[in-house]
């Protein structure tokens, strides 16, 4: 590994690390999808097995089966109408507390774990932190036999779609969610008006959910070499998107 990739996979685990130190026993918690969160996921394990007694929910099966190896004791039916902690990454971060996310694509079950939390902690390494989201194609989620349709709305609006392709599959093999969904990667240019551009693709027929989480994060803890830096939102409420 080089040396930027210790740098981040380090960061990473103290991001991950300071946010399980905000979980308290009795807590319904959300645990968040990608390898930031795994390290969350581990490290709650860790304090499971001292004694901390919480039950949680997961954002994606990976989480899910990663969270029962080490211990977490998980509710696997609904979403609890309360949580009240979600840890969880994200692809891309600004000043207002913006994400984008779903480069795991687990964008959806994300939104709704993070739609039911009372707090929801974004981890995050230095890479993160941007001053205007979309270098980061935008993760939309869209139900297989639409998505040529929806690509085709989504290049009217501007953007360039790209159907995801699955991971060490034949190429032309799409990458299949935990929904059995397809996933369209839009590059937009710089967003700077995010609220509307997720206004924009909301009514499109097809799309299941995108990467927008718009007034979802509480506060973000940014690792940046071995400091932890807890960023909050400029100012609180509006609606989430
Ligand atoms: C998955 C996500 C992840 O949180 C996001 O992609 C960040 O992943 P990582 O921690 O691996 O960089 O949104 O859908």
């Amino acid at each position: 590994m080089s040396d930027e990739n210790d740098v981040v996979e380090r960061e990473k685990e103290l991001a991950a690390r300071a946010a399980v130190e905000y979980v308290t026993s009795g807590m319904r918690v959300g645990l968040g999808s990608g390898t930031t969160s795994a390290y969350a996921v581990k490290a709650l394990g860790e304090r499971v097995k001292g004694g901390l007694d919480i039950v949680a929910v997961a954002t994606s099966k990976d989480t899910q089966a990663l969270a029962i190896s080490v211990g977490i004791p998980m509710i696997t039916t609904t979403v609890p109408l309360a949580l009240d902690l979600t840890i969880d990454g994200a692809d891309e971060f600004d000043p207002e507390l913006r994400l984008i996310k779903g480069g795991g694509g687990d964008l959806l079950h994300e939104k709704i774990v993070a739609s039911a939390s009372r707090r929801e902690i974004i981890i995050a390494d230095h890479r993160k932190q941007v001053q205007v989201l979309g270098a980061f194609p935008l993760p939309v989620e869209v139900i297989p036999i639409a998505w040529t349709l929806v690509a085709k709305a989504i290049r009217g609006l501007g953007g360039n779609p790209v159907l995801r392709g699955a991971k060490g599959a034949a190429a032309g093999t799409p990458f299949i969610t935990d929904e059995g969904n397809f996933i369209l990667d839009c590059s937009f240019g710089p967003i700077r008006e995010p609220e509307a551009l997720a206004r924009d693709l909301e009514p499109i027929p097809g799309i299941v959910e995108h990467g927008l989480f718009l007034g979802y994060a509480s506060e973000v803890l940014l690792a940046v070499g071995d400091r932890v830096e807890r960023i909050l939102p400029p100012q609180k409420g509006g609606a989430r998107g």
